[in-house]
């Protein structure tokens, strides 16, 4: 039995990995440490709850103490570390806790790691630590490290501390840098979600500048397969880029939901562009194809009509999520509820 800590595994992509991983393997004994931030909701992990290899705990990365006391109730031995705040916007409008929890709170769980000498530490990072590209090329894990947000210049300095951590101690460390991901149970402040929302409620859809960034599309599932690999057979201290290969312009997203709903494009509404916004993401995962033989199965033309329609299916699901406080961010972000 490998006892595994996963942090953030109330959230979009850490929610659908517990599910995913327990619904395989029952050598897992996974507990799931989430702070439940407005981004966290324990309804994503209905699947998993029942099962006797799955253990939940609220609490705080950033809180040592208490990370110590689960190290030693559980044994832990491995550590997937999900565990964010990861909006960017949000990041924008106030940038403190980002560096809080995605730094500091990196910090604490490596210094536990180190502590009580943990097989392995997956850090799960973001393509967006490296910046924004032109036209051309895309990143591979010796593109130098550029974040243009706070959240991104957070999520890279975790990166660092967690090398750091191997170099220094031998913490034995290795990170993923995804690009975007869709799915179900993915928080309705994201792209996709938002746009599938707001045309199932005829709402303006709000899209930045002239709608032309191009963001690299990857189903939750296969990045989850990936972390699943990179977890049992990557390499430590190495970091493995996963992406599939969908370079996409927004507009092009909005326009394919609105098709697939039956709506009117006259609901688009351009709007004032997020501050810094990077242009284009586009991600080269040759290495954890060739090195660990992981490979994307979902195509996005089947997988993102299959989540607009999960959201068309589940809409009790988001419907609580934004009848809440949610409704306040809305409003300060977008000047409208
Ligand atoms: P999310 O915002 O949906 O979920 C984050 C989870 O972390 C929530 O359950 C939240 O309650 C929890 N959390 C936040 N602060 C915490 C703290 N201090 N202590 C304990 N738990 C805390 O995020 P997501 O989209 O699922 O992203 C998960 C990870 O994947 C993040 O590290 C993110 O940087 C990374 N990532 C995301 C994407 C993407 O497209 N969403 C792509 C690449 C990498
Ligand atoms: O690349 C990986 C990253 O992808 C992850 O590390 C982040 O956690 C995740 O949030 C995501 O970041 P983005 O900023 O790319 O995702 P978001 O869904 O916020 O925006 C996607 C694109 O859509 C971006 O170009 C901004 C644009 N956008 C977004 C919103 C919310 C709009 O045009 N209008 C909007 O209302």
């Amino acid at each position: 039995m490998k006892n595994i800590l996963v942090t953030g595994g109330a959230g979009f992509i850490g929610s659908n990995f517990i599910n995913y991983i327990l619904d395989k393997r029952d050598d897992y004994n996974i507990v799931n440490l989430d702070k439940l931030t407005y981004a966290g909701n324990l309804e994503n992990l209905i699947p998993s709850q029942k099962k006797q290899n799955y253990h939940f705990v609220k609490g705080d990365i950033v809180n040592s103490e208490f990370v110590d006391l689960i190290f030693r109730k559980y044994d832990i031995k491995y550590v997937i570390n999900f565990a964010a705040e990861s909006h960017v916007d949000r990041s924008i409008l106030g940038s403190e806790v980002f560096f809080r929890t995605n730094v500091i709170g990196t910090n604490v769980l490596l210094e536990a790691a180190r502590r009580y000498e943990v097989e392995k530490f997956l850090q799960v990072s973001t393509d967006e630590v490296y910046g924004s590209l032109g036209e051309n090329g895309l990143f591979t894990e010796d593109t130098p490290l550029h974040p243009n947000s706070p959240y991104s210049a957070s999520k890279a300095s975790a990166d660092l501390v967690a090398l750091a951590f191997h170099h220094t101690y031998d913490v034995p460390v290795v990170i993923t840098r995804c690009s975007n991901n869709y799915g179900q149970y993915q928080f309705p402040e994201k792209l996709i979600p938002l746009m599938i929302i707001n045309s199932l409620n005829e709402k303006k859809l709000p899209v930045y500048g002239d709608g032309m960034n191009v963001r690299d599309w990857i189903y939750v599932l296969d990045h989850n397969k990936a972390i699943e690999i990179v977890f049992e057979k990557g390499r430590i201290s190495e970091v493995y880029n996963v992406g599939a290969s969908n370079e996409i312009p927004n507009i092009e997203i909005v326009k394919l939901i609105l098709k697939h709903l039956g709506k009117s494009e006259e609901l688009i509404e351009y709007v004032k562009d997020r501050l810094g916004h990077d242009r284009r993401y586009a991600i080269n995962s040759s290495k954890i194809k060739k090195e660990l033989g992981w490979s994307p199965c979902y195509k996005f033309e089947e997988a993102i009509i299959q989540t607009i329609d999960w959201y068309k299916k589940n809409k009790n699901w988001w419907e609580s999520i934004i009848s809440g406080k949610y409704q306040d961010y809305y409003k300060t972000q977008y000047g409208t509820k």
